[in-house]
Formats: C-alpha cells, structure tokens, sequence
C-alpha cells in the first residue's frame, strides 16, 4: 500500500505530459485499466485485516479520486487545445477590407459609338446593323467595285477558306442590304467594326466605321454638307469647328468627296462620302430617275482620339485597366 502515493504521482506526471486524446486514454489503461497498477494494487485490499481495511480502502478510493480527477481534467484540457486550434485555422478576419464588386465600364470606343448613333437618331436616323463576315458581292461587285479593284486583292483584305467569304472592309455592304430590303425614303446609320490588312500607330486591322445613308426623292449634296457638319460640330461641342469636303473617289458614290475637320494648324481626314451612285442604285433596284442619296463612312476610332486627346490607336485595343479606367 506505501506504492499507492508513487502511482498517484507517476499517474499525475504521466497525464500531465499528454497532449493527444488517445495517448492520454493508453496512459490511463496503465493506472486504471485492467491491468493497470492501481486495480493490480486493488486486488491486495482483500488481503488485508479487517482492521486495517475501512482505512485502507479510503485511502486507495481517495487516490482512485485522484488519478481520475486528473485524467478529466487533463482529456478537459485536450480537448479545448483542439478546438481552439481549429478555431484559430478557421479564423475570419473581420477587420480585413472586402474585396468589393468592381463595376465595369464602357470602353471609350463604345461610348464614341454610343453618341454617334444618338445624335444621328435625333435626327432621325434608323440605327441598322449588318454581318461582319461579308460575301464578295456585298462587299465589293453591289457597290460598283470593279473586279480588278486593288482593295480586292488578297493581302489587302482578309478572305476566309473559300475566297467567296471575307471580312467586311467597311460598313457600305450594310447600304446594299438595307436597300434590298427596304423602299425609299432611307435614312439609316450603322456602325460596326471592320478589317483591313493595316497595322500602325493610326491603323488597326480591327476598326470601326460608322455608316450612314439617306436616300429620297430630293436628297442633294447640300443635304450631305449640311448633316455631316452639323454632326461634327455636335460631336466635339464646337460650333466654330470647320469641315471641308475634297473632292476624292469611291466606286460607290459620284461625286464623292473626303470628309477633313480643322484640327490645329491643319486638316485630319475622319470620313468619306459622296452622292449614292446610280449603279448602286440599279443593283439594288431602286429608280434612280426618281430617287437620289447620299451615303458616308466616318472612322469613330479616329473620332474618339480626337475627342478624349488619345496620340496611338492600338491603346484603344489593349485592354490596359489604367488607359481603360480613364473614361469611367
Ligand atoms: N466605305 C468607304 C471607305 O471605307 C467610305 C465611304 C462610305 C465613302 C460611304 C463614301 C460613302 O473608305
């Protein structure tokens, strides 16, 4: 009975040294356990005098106490080390800023675009659209481009696999399908993006154009002078701002002209346009006894470098955050 004070404290140290839930539960079948010392110690207790066992037997339950008091505690301490751990792991920082929901914005192209076609809707023109994959005829033979036409060859234009099929080079195909399919009086605007074989500082072989047409019974050059002008005046919020119109080629209109707007000391060609030609007019079956019209082809990339200060137009293509974040 003198061992029941060592096994207490053996049991104790023992315990006390455990960090993990089933160890502590193999330290605990060596004290109380089956085989563990203090039931081998219990098995003594019947060997003892009567006298003596009230005694004894208080002395060994108090250290049973003991040892078990000590194992709760020590499963108790376990136990709370554990879950704290993990609370530690699954810990939210609250004081941590959010990540927020960045809103987009629209790129400056589009905004360009977007005010392009209001202003011309406010005058009223229909916003039109048309396919960017064009076939040969809309794109060149319908608009009197002729066969051998230096915009037709291959490294000027991008033809898809079977040479029928190409990219639009610009938005008068959209002229063609709009007439087939509808009677004068026309007045449409329609822009979209077109390809050309260029690539520079002022070209992409991506770009956009923005294409108007207006056909009627009385349409005049004047008619033209005065809706492109009026335009860009209201496009750049001048008044004072001057346009001219060149005289220039397109085997779609006649006469035609270049459109330049003053710019600093000089002149910046932003479009084309002239009086809708009769053959175009024939190919699409439109009277060209009775109606006229004219039709014209501005660059809005063009525009919207001159209106936001922009010097290189690839910057448009980028999709660099910190040019793109500049607009919004
Ligand atoms: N389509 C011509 C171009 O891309 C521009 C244009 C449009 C000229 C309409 C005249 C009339 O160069």
């Amino acid at each position: 009975m003198e061992k029941l004070d060592t096994i207490v404290q053996e049991a104790l140290q023992a315990f006390a040294g455990v960090t993990d839930a089933a160890q502590l539960e193999h330290a605990k079948a060596r004290y109380l356990g089956k085989a563990g010392a203090l039931t081998e110690l219990q098995k003594n207790l019947g060997k003892i005098s009567p006298a003596e066992r009230p005694a004894m037997g208080a002395r060994f339950n108090s250290a049973k106490d003991q040892i078990e008091t000590a194992l709760t505690a020590q499963r108790e301490k376990i136990q709370s080390a554990k879950l704290n751990a993990q609370l530690a792991l699954e810990a939210l920082d609250v004081t941590l800023p959010g990540r927020g929901v960045h809103a987009g914005g629209l790129h400056p192209v589009t905004r360009t675009l977007a005010r392009i076609t209001a202003l011309f809707h406010s005058i009223g023109f229909e916003v039109v659209d048309g396919p960017e994959i064009e076939t040969d005829f809309y794109n060149f033979t319908a608009l009197n481009q002729p066969e051998n036409h230096p915009a037709r060859s291959m490294h000027d234009t991008f033809y898809l696999d079977d040479g029928k099929h190409l990219l639009r080079t610009h938005t008068s195909p959209i002229q063609i399908r709009y007439m087939e399919t509808h009677e004068p009086p026309i007045k449409i605007i329609a822009p979209g993006r077109v390809y050309r074989v260029d690539s520079d500082a002022t070209h992409s072989p991506m770009f956009h154009q923005i294409e108007g047409l207006w056909v009627d019974e009385r349409v005049s050059f004047a008619d033209l002078k005065g809706v492109v002008v009026d335009f860009l005046r209201r496009f750049f919020e001048r008044d004072d701002l001057r346009v001219r119109f060149r005289p220039s080629f397109f085997p779609f209109t006649e006469p035609s002209a270049e459109i330049d707007m003053s710019f600093g000391d000089g002149w910046l060609e932003i479009g084309g346009c002239g009086m809708v030609h009769p053959n175009v007019l024939r190919n699409v079956k439109i009277d060209s006894e009775k109606y006229q019209g004219f039709a014209f082809g501005l660059g809005p990339d063009r525009l919207s470098m001159l209106r936001y200060g922009v010097n290189d137009l690839r910057l448009f293509y980028e999709n660099d955050l910190r040019f793109l974040k500049q607009f919004n």
